[in-house]
C-alpha cells in the first residue's frame, strides 16, 4: 500500500466533496451510498454518486459518474480519486470502474475511506495490473 502524495488539505477537500455528493446517491435497491471525488491536475474537484436502476445492470457507480461528469465539463488530466461510502469499512472500486479510471489516468492515486475512519491509499496501477488501454488497442 502506497502513501498518498496529496496534501492534507487536498485530501480534506476530496473527502468533503465525496461525503457531500454521497448524500445525493440514488440507491433504493442496495441501500449503499457511494461518493467519489476526482482531483484534476488543474486543482478542480469533480464528484459523482452511484445511481441505481430497477434494471440493475444499468446502475452507474459513483466513480464512473465522477469521471463522466468531469469529462463532460471539459476537464482532462487527473491526480487522484477519493471514494467513500456510508459503511464503516473502506469499499474498494469495482472492476469496471478500475478499467475506466485506468484509461483516464494511468498514474491516478486512489484513496478509499470508510465512514468509520479506515483509509487505504493505493494507485490505479496497483489495482489493475496489465491493463488494456488505448495504446494496446491501437497497437502502437
Ligand atoms: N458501487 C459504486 O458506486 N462503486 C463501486 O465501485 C462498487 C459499487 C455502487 C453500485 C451500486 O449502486 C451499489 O454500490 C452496490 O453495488
Amino acid at each position: 500500500m502506497s502513501t498518498s502524495t496529496l496534501s492534507t488539505s487536498e485530501i480534506d477537500s476530496l473527502l468533503e466533496a465525496a461525503r457531500a455528493v454521497l448524500e445525493n446517491s440514488h440507491s433504493p435497491y442496495s441501500g449503499l451510498r457511494v461518493g467519489a471525488a476526482l482531483l484534476a491536475q488543474d486543482g478542480t474537484v469533480h464528484a459523482g454518486c452511484n445511481v441505481e436502476s430497477a434494471s440493475y445492470g444499468l446502475t452507474i457507480c459513483a466513480e464512473r459518474n465522477a469521471v463522466f461528469r468531469a469529462i463532460a465539463d471539459g476537464v482532462r488530466g487527473f491526480r487522484a480519486v477519493l471514494i467513500t461510502t456510508d459503511r464503516d469499512e473502506a469499499l474498494m472500486p469495482c472492476g469496471a470502474c478500475r478499467q475506466v479510471l485506468h484509461e483516464l489516468e494511468g498514474d491516478l492515486e486512489v484513496i478509499v475511506v470508510g465512514s468509520g475512519g479506515d483509509r487505504i491509499d493505493t494507485t490505479i496501477a496497483a489495482l489493475l495490473p496489465y491493463a488494456i488501454g488505448e495504446a494496446e488497442i491501437k497497437g502502437s
